[in-house]
């Protein structure tokens, strides 16, 4: 380099041939091509629609290392419009991409939409899933795994191999029926099955003495569910990006929309073991079952399925205060986890988010403070980066629940870029909730019965309780989050519950900054699909 200095001509096209190069060099890309059609398959019997991304379902596993960047083809060979969102995914600066109705458009059928992100500081197990209609009743969803950059250390041995588990309730109804039961003001039926990996039959295969991470999703509509293998413990080493205190457990509840990954050792002797999925907190129990095969086991699994909790709430309040940060563990980056202090930062307003399912015109919706979301045609982002008016109001929705009637809005909640906000999910519902925040993950900090109040703080964990983007409440109880407001966008806040999320209960949080600032949020992408009135804007 000091040599090539005398020469300031080559300089300048030495320099620019590095800069590119370093940027590629850092953060590498990773390019992928996925076609989505529909087809038939049986996964619980009796043949039905399912949708196929590359002829398979699940769709292809992405498997990434954290800062990659994502180059995305997705042709949309439906017969209807389709996006994909990639669960837990944190878009950093780049809600452009985050694949929900108020972000993008959804892509027509036969034709194509280009996403391009990056896994920015992420590590861990996550999922995508399509967002759009009833989709999701159908597949199209897929495990996507993080790996650590090298040299940046995890804080347990490197496993000797990984599985995925997308493991979810699922009905036999196709998900056009499904929709219109819906649309026409009634709940879903309770499902048919649980399906393990897209069947009632998979097989893992291990060598005795080794260690496996299973990566555990609930990729369901709606219903929570444990999960435990027979004559083996789990040590919990993530969820959501968080690495946990390496806790053992014989069983865990998984909720919908949210995933944990789990060491097992196949340290037993050489047969084959059941792997069970059964669903929690309902009337009858559905149970999914798959097999650990030792690949020197000659017998096939045998005796009685491991027994899980059904009902129990408290157990499975209990357990989740189990899981918790390693303060000295790092994450993505090298810093350690416990050198954000979270608990110390005083918050700048609280938000109580109270779900409720109201009768409006005479048929179901699903509120949040009493206001149900409907979508608009023009995606709130494009609304607000184009200027267009009457898409969405600021003033729809209140940060706390009023009582009254409830209605219908396509609710967007301000709040600043930087602010440090505790939201509270308050389940009056005696049914289980399930809430996840687009564009983050947040400290949960508290779950408790009954009406949440300013006391509650007291019960806080300000110390050592884990990230993650995936909340539950439990029946007539709240839980509480603190969110550092740190990614500008438009991010959906929803149940993760699809019918929930399908009838209203969602809205959008726009965190802003009056300053316009490539160092806060992108650009609008070059190739971004127009809708609605958006048609005829150009980026
Ligand atoms: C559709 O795919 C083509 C390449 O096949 C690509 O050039 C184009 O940008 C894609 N369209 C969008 C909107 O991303
Ligand atoms: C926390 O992480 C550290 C650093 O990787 C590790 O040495 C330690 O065993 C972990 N502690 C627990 C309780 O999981
Ligand atoms: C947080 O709020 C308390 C009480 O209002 C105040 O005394 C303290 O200085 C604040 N801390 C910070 C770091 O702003």
């Amino acid at each position: 380099m000091a040599r090539t200095l005398l020469l300031p001509l080559l300089v300048c096209v030495v320099l620019a041939a590095l800069s590119v190069a370093l940027v590629k060099a850092d953060d590498p890309y990773r390019f992928y091509t996925w076609t989505v059609t529909s087809g038939t398959l049986s996964p619980l019997g009796v043949p039905q629609e399912v949708i196929l991304i590359n002829g398979q379902f699940p769709g292809p596993r992405l498997d990434v290392v954290t800062n990659d960047n994502i180059i995305l083809n997705v042709i949309n060979k439906l017969d209807q419009p389709f996006l994909l969102t990639w669960n837990g995914i944190k878009q950093r600066k780049n809600s452009w991409q985050d694949g929900v109705l108020g972000t993008n458009c959804p892509i027509p059928p036969n034709s194509n939409y280009t996403y391009k992100f990056q896994t920015k500081d992420q590590i861990g197990s996550y999922f995508y899933f399509p967002s759009t209609l009833m989709h999701r009743a159908a597949g199209g969803y897929g495990g996507i795994n993080i790996y650590q950059r090298p040299r940046i250390p995890i804080p347990y041995p490197i496993q000797d191999g990984d599985f995925t588990l997308l493991i979810g309730d699922w009905f036999k109804t196709n998900h056009k029926i499904l929709r219109q039961t819906l649309d026409s003001g009634k709940s879903l039926p309770f499902p048919d099955g649980v399906l393990i990996n897209g069947q009632g039959h998979t097989t893992f295969n291990g060598d005795q003495g080794k260690t496996y991470m299973f990566r555990i999703s609930n990729v369901g509509l709606s219903t929570s569910f444990n999960f435990r293998i027979q004559g083996h413990t789990m040590k919990l080493v993530e969820v959501e990006g968080s690495h946990t205190i390496q806790n053992i457990y014989d069983s865990l509840d998984v909720h919908v929309g949210q995933s944990v990954s789990v060491l097992v050792t196949f340290n037993q002797p050489p047969k084959d073991y059941y792997i069970v999925a059964s669903t929690r907190f309902t009337k009858n129990v559905l149970t999914a079952t798959a097999v650990l095969h030792y690949t020197n086991s000659h017998s096939p699994a045998s005796g009685p399925l491991p027994t899980g909790p059904t009902y129990e709430i408290h157990w499975s309040m209990k357990q989740a205060r189990t899981f918790r940060w390693n303060l000295t563990a790092n994450a993505a980056r090298p810093n350690p986890q416990g050198s954000f202090h979270y608990g110390k930062i005083n918050t700048t307003r609280t938000i109580v988010l109270a779900n409720s399912a109201p009768l409006i015109n005479g048929k179901l919706r699903y509120a949040v403070n009493g206001i149900s979301y409907v979508n608009s045609d023009t995606p709130l982002k494009l609304a607000d980066y184009f200027n267009i008016p009457g898409i969405f109001s600021v003033n729809s929705i209140q940060s706390v629940p009023s009582g009254g009637a409830s209605s219908v809005a396509t609710s967007v909640m301000q709040v600043n870029l930087h602010e440090y906000i505790e939201v509270v999910f308050q389940n009056n519902e005696k049914t289980m909730q399930s809430w996840h925040l687009d564009g983050y993950d947040f400290w949960v900090v508290g779950y408790g019965s009954g009406q949440w109040a300013a006391e509650k703080r007291r019960t806080y964990n300000l110390a050592d309780t884990l990230t993650r983007h995936t909340a539950q409440v439990y029946p007539q109880s709240w839980t509480a989050i603190l969110v550092s407001l740190d990614n500008q966008g438009m991010w959906n806040m929803r149940s993760a519950i699809w019918e929930r999320q399908y009838l209203g209960q969602q809205f959008y949080l726009k965190v802003w900054n009056a300053v316009h600032s490539l160092a806060n949020e992108y650009d609008i992408p070059s190739n971004i699909l127009v809708c609605g009135k958006a048609v005829g804007h150009h980026p």
